[in-house]
Formats: C-alpha cells, structure tokens, sequence
C-alpha cells in the first residue's frame, strides 16, 4: 500500500500516490501537459524539456515526466513562462531537423511538428546543420535511420533496452555529434536486434522509420488505418493495417498506441513487417474443390462447404463420429479457436479436437 497526499495542479486539489510523477498526477486529473521523450513503458530521460512546469518555491522549472509530486506540492502548468519554454524548446528542435510539415511526414507522422502547430513556436529559426551521423551502411530490410530528423531524444534506445531487452542500438557521440548508432556502428542485422520495428513505433519525428513503407511513397496521414488480430500466433497481438486504399494495398503495419490494447504498443518482426504474403501472387484468393478428374478448380464458398460438410457427415455416418479429427491453428484467434472445438463436440459429437500449440 502505497502512501497518499495532496498536490495542487493549475489550482485543482488532487490526490496523488508516493511515487507518482506530476505528469501522471495531471493526466488523472486530465490536465495535458505536452511531451516528446516521454512514454509509458519508460523510464524517463527528462531529455527534451517541452515539459517544464513552475513549482511554488522552486526558480528553476522541472521537467513533469521525471519529477516526483511530494504532499503539498503547488503546480502550474499553464503560465507565460511556461508557455514561452513550450515554444522555444519547439523552436530549438524544429531547427535541429525538417522544418516543413509536409516534407517531414513523408511517411511516418511527427509528433514534434504537431506540437509545434498546437503550441506556437518561437518564430521560424535559421537551420543549424548538424553534424550528426548515421551508420555509413546498413542494409536492414526493415528499419531506416536518418539523422538530419533525429532530435536525441533517445526514446529509440531506451525502448530497445527497456522493452525489447536486446540493446542493439545505443546514442552514440557527443553534443552536436549525438546520434543512434550500434556497436562498431555495424548495420542491425549484424547485432542483438531482433528488428520488432519498436524504435520506429517511438520516434517522434520519423527518423526512424519503415523502409518499405517510405519507398512506397505515401505519407501515413494519407493510409486508412484497419485494425486486425495479427494471424502468425496465438497471441492476439493488435495491428493496424495501414491501406492505400487507392491502390487497395497494405502499404505497413503499426501498433495501436501503449495501454490500448494487449500488446501494449509493441509487435514483433513477424506482426510488424511479414506482410508482403497480403499481396503474394501465389496466395489463395478464391476456394478450390476438386472436380471428377481430380483437378482443384474455383469454387464458391457455398461449394466449398457444401463439399466439406459432405465429407465428414459421409465418415460419422459411415464410420462413428470418432472416426473423425479436428485440428486448429495457433495463427487462429481464441475465438476460431473456439468454434472450432465448438463444431467437434456440438456438432460432430466428438472430443477428437486438437490445436499445434498445445503439443
Ligand atoms: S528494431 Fe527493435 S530490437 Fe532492433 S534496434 Fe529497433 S527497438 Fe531495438
Ligand atoms: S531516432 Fe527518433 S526516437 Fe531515436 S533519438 Fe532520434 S528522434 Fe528520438
Ligand atoms: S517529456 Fe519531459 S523532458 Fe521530454
């Protein structure tokens, strides 16, 4: 049980847990304070200071992601100095990366300029070119880092070690210089990465980002999301689909935001890129039953399954209902799954009802 006491945000009276930070407070409470470096699985860096926020008693502003509310504590969230803070620190990134929306989301979205529409900024600064580097080579199916967006954040690394566990990318140089790279900066398929695409799924302003998608050409904000239970396990990992719908294609994969769903924002390789199969010519678009000559020919679904309930009506009439065998997939849902053995015992009355995960 965990210790309780009062703080007081924008002059609301809350109740807070030891422990908590001001923006949990806050957020119970539904008071938005912005954040880049910030995410829920993380420990917090307190690396990109957009969340500064005045504490009664204190001169210097404290970041509200990474400072822990103490009983009595006073905080404001909304005053001038506040704001100006937002603005600057906006400012100072968007002159560290792609300044143009349009230019800069041309595939994944970013976070950093939608803050900067929502918050104001101090002004358009002059681009700083910086010297920050990415690996000279990596040929990686999957994952592209392109330093001129990265902001060192270092929400990528800490994902990969916090959550993924594998540490295969690390922040790299010093000052100006600082940047995502591995070990010898060898390319990721040379590392402990397991390339789950978790760091792309972070980044705040697509500089990590899918390859695939990018070459594809079309912004994520332009892709109609459809949500979907990922089919290679049993798990029931939550994806989203992203569609050109003019092209009818499945352009990539996303994760639903941490804390919606069970995932939890994360996917591995298989959930995140394994979806060329969607459009692969050899795969099955239609049923196939075969004909008098043994050939498998186009059927209707209703064909199809008028062949199949012959089949094995035909086997229990003949032979006993445990003459017949069920076996489902790991790749099904809980809910096929389901109605799997639901057709063995309440409509074939047998139990012989099997599915490869539980051997
Ligand atoms: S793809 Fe996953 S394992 Fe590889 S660097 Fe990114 S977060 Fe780490
Ligand atoms: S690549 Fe993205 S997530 Fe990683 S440090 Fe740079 S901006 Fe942050
Ligand atoms: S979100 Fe708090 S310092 Fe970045």
């Amino acid at each position: 049980m965990t210790e309780s006491g009062f703080v007081i945000i924008d002059g609301n009276e809350l109740t807070c847990e030891e422990g908590e930070t001001i923006l949990q407070a806050a957020r119970r409470a539904e008071i938005e304070i912005p954040t880049l470096c910030h995410d829920d699985r993380l420990t917090p860096a307190g690396a990109c200071r957009i969340c500064l926020v005045e504490i009664e008693g204190s001169n210097l502003m404290q970041p509200a992601c990474a400072t822990r509310v103490s009983p009595g504590m006073v905080v404001r969230t909304v005053t001038p100095r506040v704001d100006r803070n937002r603005q600057f620190i906006l400012s100072l990134h968007l002159a560290d990366t792609i300044q143009d929306r349009n230019l800069a989301e041309d595939n994944s979205p970013s976070r950093l300029h939608d803050l900067a529409e929502r918050y104001g900024t101090s002004g358009q600064w002059t681009p700083v070119s910086s010297p920050r580097q990415g690996r000279p080579s990596d040929d990686n199916p999957y994952n592209q880092f392109r330093p001129d967006r990265c902001i060192a954040c270092s929400l990528c690394t800490r994902y990969c070690d916090q959550v993924e566990a594998v540490s295969a990318i690390t922040l790299a140089f010093k000052g100006a210089r600082t940047t995502i790279s591995t070990a010898d900066e060898r390319p990721l398929t040379d590392t402990t990465c397991e390339l789950c695409g978790g760091c792309i799924d972070v980044c705040p302003t697509g500089a990590m980002t899918e390859k695939a998608a990018l070459a594809w050409g079309k912004p994520e904000r332009e892709l109609e999301k459809v949500r979907t239970t990922c089919n290679f396990c049993g798990v029931g990992c939550q994806l989203d689909l992203n569609v050109d719908r003019s092209a009818n294609r499945v352009v990539k994969v996303t994760s639903p935001p941490s804390g919606t769903t069970v995932n939890d924002g994360n996917l591995c390789v298989k959930g995140r890129f394994a979806n060329d199969f969607i459009h692969h010519s050899d795969r099955l678009q239609e049923p196939l039953i075969r004909n008098e000559a043994g050939e498998l020919v186009p059927a209707t679904w209703d064909e199809a399954l008028e062949r199949v309930s012959e089949g094995l009506l035909g086997v229990a009439e003949e032979h006993g209902s445990d003459a017949l065998a069920f076996i489902s997939s790991s790749r099904c849902t809980g809910e096929e799954n389901y109605l799997m053995q639901k057709l063995a015992r309440a409509g074939f009355r047998t139990h012989n009802v099997h599915q490869c995960a539980a051997t």
